[in-house]
């Protein structure tokens, strides 16, 4: 970290008033175990801040101290003997797991009890999100566990700055926290901050580099193993289990073999040793992540072998040590001849791997992303995650805003996660998408949005939604919009100000439906992309549409859209469980939302809601560009100074002009992309160029 970073990092959600509650009581520790000193070092900061005191006992430690009634807050493992009286008899120990923790509030004290270390962590954190009211009244147990325990980040970051993509991968927020100019950071006391943050949203793992595993990236599993360990040392007092992603083909390219086939002896002995090695240095390392046969990357079909031949190769390699294989379904044909109508990149996960289902080992997990496609701001969910039962499957999410704004625009990913968690694939009575991952024993993973960047995301209300996945991951139930409330409580700490009301309704108007808001104003009713290809921001609504990567909307002056349907398409609608099957497959039925990616229909075409299609698409764009013109005025209003520093409200607002720019580009392009195809004139006569 260069001096300047140091005055300058932004605190995101934990500044130090987070801890002005906890850090001006009397508290005491009890327990050993690395992360019950992090937990005391934390309180030690807090107290010698805000003027309270910490008391840490050991086991066996014995002493009038014991007493919890002399303590405000008590933190203690299940384990320590005697418990503190405020702690007695309030959980049967064993029950609250490796995370979990209970609070409970009575005689004047408040208790947090965990069964291992990192419980207690959490219940640090969750002390500090309450704040004051963690110390008023009396409470009944509390018993807080994470709904999984893999909940996951995964970083795009290369070491050496790629040519195209930069040094993060979809990165908009300056480089990489881990590299600068091709070697580990000297200083890593930023990425130990960042575990901090993490910790404090409920994240537990994260993969340390891009899943397109360049030249000099593919070397952390071997000689750059050094760069692993100083990482996993950096994150480790927070809880967080370091992961890699590895190149399939690394028994060439690092190992020297003529091959890199899963079911080849030699192969298989390279993974093993070098696994071996990995674990030597990092006993707690997590695993690995595997981009395979996707996008150029090499996988197991240059043998004829099938993806789950490659998933488990390493899953063996990796079981001994307790290690996990996140294999990502995300396999297509990114050669695809657009003038073929009858290839679907939205069936390729399920085509590749659905038949696959019962063949992944136990600890092999296939990392699914949410919709289909690619991230988009509106897809249907993943058929793959109501079709392979006896698999462990990750659904992934994108944090980093690649189609949504690139952190230039305000959009709260929240609703769209809770929405996607919350979709039952097999019908209203069923498992949730969130259930189904959790069982299957897979998780949750998300790309992150983090960067070297003051404010680590660029724009600093893409913040919100890194600590929103973490939230969620930790409870797939919340209420995002209460979640966003509990960011901007951290974040700004608004109680303790005059302005802070206001500041909250500012935030609120701006950011809960931010999500829908972006989309009203980009690609129309599900069909997506219609963005540069290069770079994937602003409008192009034909730049994807004579290219190979399997991305169209196929709009000609009759219609718009693409036929998913059995009977007439490609037949996507028949991968889903039979209700949304049919759904889909309806034209009556299938929601107005995601219209055009089933069904290619005329103009004027009547949507549920009352609306032609046509008249859709310029209302809603019409609509969205002045919402976003509605979230600057909003931010005017707002003061810098107090709670809203200067520097963070120049940088909102320099972001909202670009979104309010951005906004009524895509507005006049979309509008005048279709008025010029179909010929129909807005009924309310707005300007159209
Ligand atoms: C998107 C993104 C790529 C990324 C890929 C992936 O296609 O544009 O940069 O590599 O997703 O998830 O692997």
């Amino acid at each position: 970290m260069t001096h300047s970073d140091q005055i300058e990092v932004h605190p995101a959600w934990l500044p130090a008033a987070a801890f002005r509650a906890l850090g001006s009581r009397r508290v005491l520790v009890r327990g050993e175990g690395q992360l019950v000193d992090t937990v005391t070092g934390e309180i030690e900061q807090a107290c010698a801040r805000y003027g309270g005191s910490r008391r840490r006992q050991r086991q066996g430690e014995a002493g009038a101290d014991l007493d919890g009634s002399r303590y405000e807050l008590v933190l203690a493992l299940t384990r320590a003997h005697p418990l503190p009286s405020a702690a007695v008899g309030v959980v049967e120990r064993g029950a609250l797991g490796d995370e979990g923790f209970a609070l409970t509030r009575r005689d004047g004290a408040t208790a947090v009890l965990a069964d291992e270390p990192a419980g207690l962590l959490y219940g640090l954190f969750h002390v500090a999100r309450l704040g004051e009211a963690a110390f008023a009244g009396s409470r009944p147990v509390e018993r807080h566990l994470p709904a999984t325990p893999l909940r996951m980040l995964d970083h795009w970051d290369n070491i050496d700055a790629h040519p195209v993509m930069g040094q993060v991968e979809r990165g908009y927020s300056g480089g990489s926290i881990f590299w600068e100019d091709g070697a580990l950071r000297e200083d890593l006391a930023r990425v130990r901050a960042y575990g901090r943050l993490l910790a404090a949203c409920g994240i537990n793992r994260v993969a340390i580099n891009n899943v397109n595993v360049h030249a000099s990236e593919a070397h952390l599993l071997t000689d750059r193993l050094g760069d692993v360990i100083a990482i996993a040392d950096a994150l480790r007092p927070y809880g967080i289990r370091v992961h890699l992603s590895v190149n399939f083909a690394s028994p060439i390219a690092l190992g020297g073999l003529p091959t890199a086939d899963p079911l080849d002896a030699q192969v298989r002995a390279w993974w093993e040793e070098t696994t071996r090695r990995v674990y030597e240095s990092v006993p707690d390392f997590g695993g690995y992540v595997v981009k395979a046969d996707s996008e150029g990357q090499p996988g197991p079909f240059a043998y004829d072998r099938t993806h789950a031949d490659g998933a488990n190769l390493l899953a063996d390699a990796l079981a001994p040590f307790g290690g996990i294989v996140h294999w990502r379904a995300f396999v297509y044909d990114h050669r695809q001849d657009w003038r073929d109508r009858s290839t679907d990149r939205a069936r390729a996960a399920y085509d590749h791997f659905a038949p696959l289902d019962g063949q992944f080992r136990e600890n092999a997990i296939l990392q699914v992303k949410y919709g289909p496609i690619d991230f988009q701001v509106r897809e249907p969910v993943s058929p793959v995650i109501a079709a392979m039962p006896s698999t462990r499957l990750a659904v992934e999410f994108q944090v980093t805003q690649e189609y949504t704004g690139q952190q230039r625009h305000v959009c709260y990913l929240g609703p769209l996660w809770s929405e996607v968690l919350g979709f039952r694939p097999w019908g209203p009575e069923e498992s949730t998408v969130a259930q189904i991952a959790v069982a299957s024993g897979g998780g949750l993973v998300a790309v992150s949005n983090v960067g070297n960047d003051p404010f680590w995301t660029g724009h600093p209300m893409a913040q919100a939604n890194l600590y929103a996945f973490g939230r969620l991951a930790w409870d797939p139930q919340l209420d995002p919009t209460a979640v966003l409330d509990e960011w901007i409580d951290l974040t700004f700490q608004p109680a303790a100000d005059s302005g802070g009301a206001k500041l909250r309704d500012t935030l609120h108007a701006m950011m809960d439906e931010s999500w829908l808001v972006y989309e009203q104003y980009t690609a129309p009713l599900g069909v997506g992309f219609m963005v540069h290809p290069a770079d994937h921001y602003g409008p192009s609504v034909d730049g994807y549409e004579y290219t190979q990567w399997g991305t169209y909307h196929f709009a000609d002056r009759d219609g718009v859209g693409v036929d998913r349907t059995q009977a007439s398409g490609t037949a996507f609608t028949g991968q889903y469980p039979k209700a949304w099957s049919e759904a889909y497959e309806s034209l009556e039925q299938c929601p107005d939302e995601l219209l055009l990616f089933f069904h290619h229909v005329p103009y004027t075409h009547l949507l549920r809601s009352g609306s032609t299609v046509i008249q859709h698409i310029y209302d809603t764009h019409f609509a969205g560009a002045e919402r976003a013109a509605e979230m600057r005025r909003a931010w005017e209003e707002v003061e810098p100074g107090g709670l809203v520093t200067p520097a963070l409200y120049a940088r909102v607002r320099e972001r909202l002009d670009e979104q309010v720019r951005c906004a009524q580009e895509w507005r006049d392009q979309i509008n005048a992309y279709f008025f010029r195809k179909s010929g129909v004139p807005d009924e309310r006569g707005r300007r159209i160029y």
